[in-house]
């Protein structure tokens, strides 16, 4: 084969699907090498699937970026699999270890005084580092086996919907990473939730709800602005803040009015818009839109978010002209839910139904 042709064959990753109830330990290993390698591997989490590489390599490092077409800027995190994981990386403050040591493993990460000798390219040059402990067993064994922490990001190409399952992570990276352990659906669905502890400040709502936070470390943490997705950060509180996310290419439009005006409102558009929302909002507009992407029960803000990311997906394969969604109280995972919905919906924001109406006239 000549140099020219073999520089036109394209990577084709390996996908290895792993049963979640018998985990096959051999493709674990597998992938451990590829990481030792200064490979790229998907992996699942409890939260959403991570690209992730050998944490301590910094050019296995700057091919996630590559891949993920991710600014330079933001800054990756660190997967663990042990305290001692932890403090080859980070700084524990003595004062909150006995609370994270009875946290992790969760959906918890910390932002935390870096170590030396981290590569720039995963704190993008802070001086602090996210640090994470997930709780799924598959991430955890990749890790141990690897016996390096893991950086790795959301596996979603930048400001796209993060994948929730292997087949979402195999459309986006079939060609651009070595393994993808495919161990079907995230139990949760939506990201960890981001805590920088010398502030005490939440920088990101997710899967570790804000009463859990409270009550491991018997404080209520610092809730700006940027975290509930109202606006976006100018300094970089967090510098994922930045960016647009999770956008979908069909225009989302989040509604935060009373649900039963909007059958009315939508009237002139029958057949042109998709909903995604609650089973409840589904049914009060019955066959309006081109199809409604029911994440759940009102009643279940679990598992709205466990569908979130999917409907923002399958949105995509609809070509409605454009799609509404709706708010829901911001409590327990609901937090997280309307950050990602805010973020989604690039502020396209209606708090009334008249301001909705206005719009769509
Ligand atoms: O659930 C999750 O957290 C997933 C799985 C794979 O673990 N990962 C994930 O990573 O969501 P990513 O890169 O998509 O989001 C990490 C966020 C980004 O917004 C980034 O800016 C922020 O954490 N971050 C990372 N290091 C930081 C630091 N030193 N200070 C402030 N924010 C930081
Ligand atoms: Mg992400």
């Amino acid at each position: 084969m000549t140099a020219k042709t073999s520089s036109v064959l394209k990577m084709r990753a390996t996908i290895l699907k792993i049963n979640r109830s018998n985990p096959n330990l051999s493709k674990i290993r597998l992938a451990a090498e590829t990481i030792r390698k200064g490979g790229l591997v998907v992996f699942p989490t409890e939260t959403v699937y991570g690209i992730g590489a050998d944490a301590m390599n910094a050019s296995a490092c700057r091919k996630i970026f590559k891949a993920k077409k991710r600014p330079s800027d933001n800054p990756l995190i660190v997967h663990v699999s042990d305290m001692e994981m932890a403090e080859k990386v980070a700084i524990i403050p003595r004062r909150y270890r006995k609370a994270i040591e009875s946290i992790w493993p969760s959906p918890l990460t910390l932002i935390l005084k870096a170590r030396a000798g981290l590569p720039r390219v995963v704190t993008a040059g802070l001086k602090t580092v996210a640090v994470r402990m997930p709780s799924d067993e598959i991430a955890l064994e990749l890790i141990r086996q690897s016996r390096t922490p893991i950086a790795a990001p959301s596996a979603n190409i930048s400001k796209k919907p993060s994948s929730t399952s292997g087949k979402h992570a195999i459309g986006y990276f079939l060609k651009s990473v070595d393994i993808i352990l495919d161990a079907g659906n995230s139990k949760f669905g939506i990201e960890s939730t981001v805590l920088d502890l010398g502030h005490f400040t939440l920088l990101r709502p997710g899967a570790f709800t804000m009463e859990e936070i409270s009550a491991a470390f018997m404080k209520k943490p610092k809730l700006p602005k940027e975290a509930l997705g109202l606006k976006e950060a100018k300094k970089a509180l967090s510098p994922g803040m930045k960016y647009r996310h999770y956008s979908p290419d069909t225009k989302l439009m989040l509604y935060e009015g009373d649900p039963s005006r909007l059958k009315s409102i939508l009237s002139p558009w029958k057949g042109r818009f998709a909903f995604m929302g609650s089973g409840e909002t589904a049914f009060l507009l019955g066959k309006m839109p081109v199809k409604s992407i029911i994440l759940g029960s009102r009643k279940e803000p679990r598992t709205i978010a466990r569908n979130l990311f999917s409907g923002l997906i399958y949105l995509d394969s609809l070509k409605a002209e454009f799609c509404i969604t709706e708010s829901f109280t911001e409590k327990g995972y609901g937090l997280a839910i309307m950050n990602r919905l805010r973020k989604a919906s690039s502020h396209k924001h209606f708090h009334t139904a008249e301001e909705l109406e206005k719009c769509l006239r």
